[in-house]
């Protein structure tokens, strides 16, 4: 085993079958010593500096019906919002107060907001605040949709592709939805010029170990700027409400994997992690993560963006979101940054 992690560190690259031999047969002993090569590979790269990322949430409303996902359109317990470009705006300026230089705009993929809508919103951060970058992260849309929100200045996009197996993501997601669509999305925002995030869950139902490897080959075939993984949570209005969640442990070793096999992708250390584990986000951190993405979406509508249940961070004012990390980050030996934080060959 620790002959396939010497592998992985010297030529970023394992074949499938030895992906698998190391997702099925892994020990804390393993997972000790990747770590210590993937925190070397992230320092190498970033230093102690730790990237973050202002999240805003800015509507849940959703046409889409992921067999996961508690805003999904199917859940009528949901309580839905949407935040209007004055609070959009002033979640950006509390952000840019508290030392943010990107925000992420996420929702659901709400047709309430048009083109012409999202091209206004990405105008109106870009003039207020031309030295942040915007990552999007609504959703599949057409190739001309995706070229005008870069036109407006959208930087980066991420889409997770949630699954590289077609027989696994069709256990997922409603027909209409398919994978072949998400992977073209991908390449047409690549092509277009975003710098591009895509990823998957850990522990999602009917998920195998041999999907795991795939997700792994595809993320090495596409070469995405960063990469978003966390375990599936179990959200109680959907059609998995008993399903067990991801592991910890697992994640995390993802985690270093991935960090080996591309020492320069930004990598968060997601919300789902740090709420199966109060220390997950640390531990991501430890295991090769660099970036964080503390919440700048108005209390009061935190806790309606309920992707699964018992998210952290859902009483909390984006100050003390990002104080808190900033403790936790440096009880760790890391730094956040007042830094877009974008890709770096
Ligand atoms: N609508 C956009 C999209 O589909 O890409 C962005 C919002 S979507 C809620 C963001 C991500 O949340 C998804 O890509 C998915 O991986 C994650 N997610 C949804 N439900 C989840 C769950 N129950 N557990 C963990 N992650 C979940
Ligand atoms: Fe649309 Fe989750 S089903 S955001």
């Amino acid at each position: 085993m620790k002959e396939l992690i010497d592998k992985l560190y010297e030529t970023q690259v394992l074949e499938r079958k030895e992906l698998v031999h190391l997702l099925n047969n892994f020990s804390a002993d393993i997972s000790d010593y990747l770590f210590e090569k993937s925190r070397l590979v992230a320092k190498n790269n970033f230093g102690n500096s730790i990237y973050t990322r202002g999240l805003i949430e800015f509507t849940n409303f959703c046409k889409n019906d992921c067999y996961y996902c508690g805003i999904s359109k199917s859940n009528k317990n949901a309580d839905r919002y949407r935040l209007s470009m004055e609070e959009i705006l002033s979640c950006c300026e509390t952000g840019y107060e508290l030392g943010f230089r990107t925000f992420v705009l996420q929702g659901g993929d709400d047709g309430y907001y048009s083109v012409d809508k999202v091209v206004e919103i990405i105008k109106k951060i870009k003039s207020a605040y031309p030295d942040c970058a915007i990552t999007l992260s609504i959703g599949e849309h057409s190739y001309e949709s995706y070229k005008k929100f870069y036109e407006a200045g959208a930087d980066r996009y991420l889409l997770r592709h949630e699954t590289a197996t077609d027989v696994h993501y069709k256990k997922l997601h409603p027909a209409e939805l398919s994978l072949a669509n998400r992977k073209q999305c991908l390449y047409n925002l690549k092509e277009i010029g975003f710098q591009v995030g895509t990823g998957f869950m850990i522990g999602s139902p009917f998920q195998t170990v041999e999907n795991l490897a795939d997700d792994l080959l595809f993320i090495k075939e596409f070469k995405p700027h960063m990469i978003g993984i966390g375990p599936f949570i179990p959200h109680k209005d959907t059609r998995f409400f008993n399903e067990k969640q991801g592991s910890l442990e697992l994640t995390l070793l993802l985690i270093g994997i991935l960090r080996l096999m591309h020492p320069k992708v930004l990598i968060p250390a997601t919300t789902a992690l740090g709420t199966i584990d109060p220390k997950g986000r640390e531990k991501g951190i430890l295991a090769g993560a660099n970036v964080v993405m503390p919440n700048l979406s108005p209390v009061n509508v935190r806790n309606k963006y309920s992707l699964y249940d018992n998210k952290i961070c859902t009483g909390e004012e984006a100050a003390e979101c990002r104080f808190c990390l900033q403790n936790r980050m440096q009880k760790i030996g890391y730094e956040l940054v007042i830094d877009r934080g974008d890709y770096k060959e």
